[in-house]
């Protein structure tokens, strides 16, 4: 049984049309993360952070899952059909839901769900709707205190204990289009060293490249199916 954990980050959407961070038509090269992406951005100015976000949520409305997302669908599949003895998990940096539309169902979004909203009294995660605004009570608890289901930095990710267990365990590390610039994901490859073959995959190297033992240049939707046809290719 082979255990793959695929970690992605912005770049395996770029070519479905959504704008990464750090590239130079990036998200931050229009907006400061101060104003949008940190709590005190939500406490200061909620209506402004729930634009940015309202912003990104159509921009996702207007794009689909590419090669890429459906390739590592095809590997889950796979798995699930017997097709390919191993297991795949996706853990993803991204807060779209473009591997879920591509069919992936093992997916753990470490820095939150742009399609969700989190109540900060009770803590429920529920669907976000069009006319969700910070004053709109929680539909679970009733109380005006619903935010962007999204970690701002300066907040901890989500589900790192359970991310750890299974980079713990995993015989293969794949990171697919992240810079490697933000931590903990920035750190996945340094945790799998010794028990986990690493492969990096995108455009340019990363400021982690140097942990990886092999690299592949190129598009996400070009790279990501070679290496699912080796994958399930034996
Ligand atoms: N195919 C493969 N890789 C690509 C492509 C592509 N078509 N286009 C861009 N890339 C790569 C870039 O080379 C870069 O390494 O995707 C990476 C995007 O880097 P960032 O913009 O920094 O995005 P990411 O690494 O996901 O950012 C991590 O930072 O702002 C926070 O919370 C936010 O989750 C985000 C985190």
């Amino acid at each position: 049984m082979e255990r793959i954990v695929v970690l992605t980050g912005a770049g395996i959407s770029r070519e479905s049309g959504l704008d990464t961070f750090r590239d130079a038509d990036g998200i931050w090269s229009r907006y400061d993360i101060e104003d949008v992406c940190t709590p005190d951005a939500f406490r200061r100015d909620p209506a402004l952070v729930d634009r940015f976000y309202n912003d990104r949520r159509a921009e996702l409305r207007r794009v689909g899952p590419n090669a890429a997302h459906l390739a590592l669908a095809r590997l889950e599949e796979a798995a699930r059909t017997g097709a390919w003895h191993g297991e795949i998990l996706v853990i993803t940096q991204n807060i779209d839901d473009l591997h879920e539309r591509a069919g992936n169902r093992n997916v753990w979004h470490m820095h939150g769900e742009l399609l969700r909203v989190r109540c900060a009294s009770c803590g429920g995660t529920p669907e976000w709707h069009a006319d969700c605004l910070p004053e709109t009570p929680c539909p679970l608890c009733g109380r005006p205190s619903l935010r962007p289901d999204v970690v701002w930095f300066g907040e901890i990710p989500l589900h790192m204990p359970r991310i750890e267990a299974a980079l713990g365990a995993c015989d293969l590390f794949v990171s697919i289009g992240t810079s490697g610039t933000v931590y903990p994901a920035a750190g996945f490859a340094a945790l799998v060293e010794g028990h986990a073959e690493t492969l990096e995959i995108n455009l340019e190297p990363s400021v982690a490249s140097a942990r990886f033992d092999r690299f592949m240049t190129g598009p996400a939707t070009r790279m990501v199916p070679r290496w699912v046809d080796e994958v399930l290719a034996g």
